[in-house]
């Protein structure tokens, strides 16, 4: 089949992959752990798989207007009102099938072709991909487990020219389980303040994940906000564990809210209805559910990082939020495409390799401990075994 030359510029979330081998390998009988693909273990909170069935029997099938139903675009703009310190308003707000369209659709709505933008790396894949995709020049900015995978600012400003359309933040961050301090925040938006010109994608899917201080979002300081040229991507897949619902947003200037909301008029028509009264009831009801899902994620956390620096070969800093062990494992002498796969295929513990999410993702693993104490620690054993044969 002759595809369209832009699918060859198309990248993948290697997380999905590795997640369809190690069910092929359970198929035919192996166990597998599955500390690969980046989802809360946790059932969504009764009250709102209730809110989603209500609204399903209450006759919510039809389609809702593009952006959103009001009552949730309220609720999303009072929420992110009051959690960055700002004034956002319903018509900022766009509700799309989970986080991961708002990337789809503002990288489509801003990035013309030969525009750089500058993104973190290691990152997500879908950033670079998109960036590709339209024609876009990725420029990457290395994140250093010497640095806390924070940005080296000086570095970070290096990396912007006169072509800088775009920067992607993402704090708390997939792979590393880094966090951008205020500090950090407050040199950056130094750094953009000269630069009006350039919008930035603050992705912000994980900032109910985060186990010390209080969350610093760049659309917090003055000239960065949703209103001029910051664009927040939220959702609900990780802080209410509704990935399989498919509920995110955006946060951002109207002008730009009406622009995405026709991308996605034109694709996908609008998000699910049940979804989104599921979404209002997650939002206005009790949070204990988060905060119990965040304390188990701790405990888990410290369970992994204490059993990953015992193993030899590895060293691992402690991840400041969202569910990711980020370890570098250089002294193992594996690369680290090989130690994913002999763990998979050796031991059955599925991770994904560094690389998955670019160059500098080289030398480590990342392991997501959204699962069970029991099998992390069991899949620390394996570990072992697989490295003392290695090292030792
Ligand atoms: C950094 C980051 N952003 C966005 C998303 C997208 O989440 P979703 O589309 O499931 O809401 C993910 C999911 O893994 C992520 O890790």
């Amino acid at each position: 089949m002759r595809l369209a030359r832009r699918m060859g510029r198309l990248g993948t979330e290697t997380a999905f992959s590795v997640l369809a081998k190690a069910k092929a390998l359970e198929a035919e009988g192996r166990e597998v752990i599955h500390l690969e693909i980046g989802e809360p273990d946790f059932d969504t909170p009764d009250h709102v798989i209730e809110a989603g069935c209500k609204a399903l029997r209450d006759g919510h099938t039809h389609y809702t207007p593009t952006a959103g139903i009001p009552e949730l675009r309220e609720a999303i703009a009072d929420d992110v009102s009051r959690s960055r310190g700002i004034e956002v308003g319903p018509e900022q707000v766009v509700i799309t099938p989970g986080g991961k369209p708002i990337m789809f659709f503002t990288i489509l709505a801003l990035v013309d072709e030969g525009d750089e933008v500058l993104l973190p790396s290691p990152a997500f894949p879908i950033y670079e991909s998109m960036v590709n995709f339209v024609g876009g020049r990725p420029v990457f900015v290395p994140l250093r487990q010497e640095n806390g995978f924070r940005f080296d600012l000086e570095e970070f400003e290096a990396g912007l020219s006169e072509r800088t359309r775009l920067v992607i933040l993402n704090s708390p961050a997939n792979p590393t389980g880094g966090v951008l301090t205020a500090d950090d925040i407050a040199g950056l938006a130094g750094i953009l303040r000269d630069r009006p010109d350039v919008h930035v994608l603050s992705d912000e899917i994980y900032s109910r994940l985060l186990y010390t201080g209080d969350f610093a979002s760049i659309a917090s300081e003055e000239g960065l906000g949703p209103d001029g040229r910051t664009i927040i991507l939220d959702g609900f897949s990780k802080t209410y564990a509704m990935t399989g619902w498919r509920l995110g947003y955006g946060v951002m200037p109207e002008s730009l809210a009406e622009e995405v909301a026709k991308l996605q008029v034109n694709s996908n028509s609008c998000t699910s209805a049940a979804t989104q009264y599921a979404g209002l009831a997650a939002l206005r009801g009790p949070q204990d559910a988060v905060e119990n899902m965040l304390a188990e994620f701790k405990a888990r956390r410290d369970l992994i990082v204490d059993g990953l620096g015992e193993l030899p070969g590895v060293d691992c800093i402690t991840p400041q939020g969202a569910f990711y062990a980020f370890p570098r494992i250089t002294e193992s002498g594996y690369s680290a495409d090989k130690l994913a796969d002999l763990l998979l295929e050796e031991a059955g513990v599925a991770c994904l390799s560094g690389t998955a999410f670019g160059r500098h993702g080289e030398g480590h693993l990342r392991l997501s401990y959204a699962n069970s104490r029991e099998n992390i620690a069991l899949a620390l054993d394996r570990m072992g075994d697989i490295l003392s044969r290695a090292v030792g």
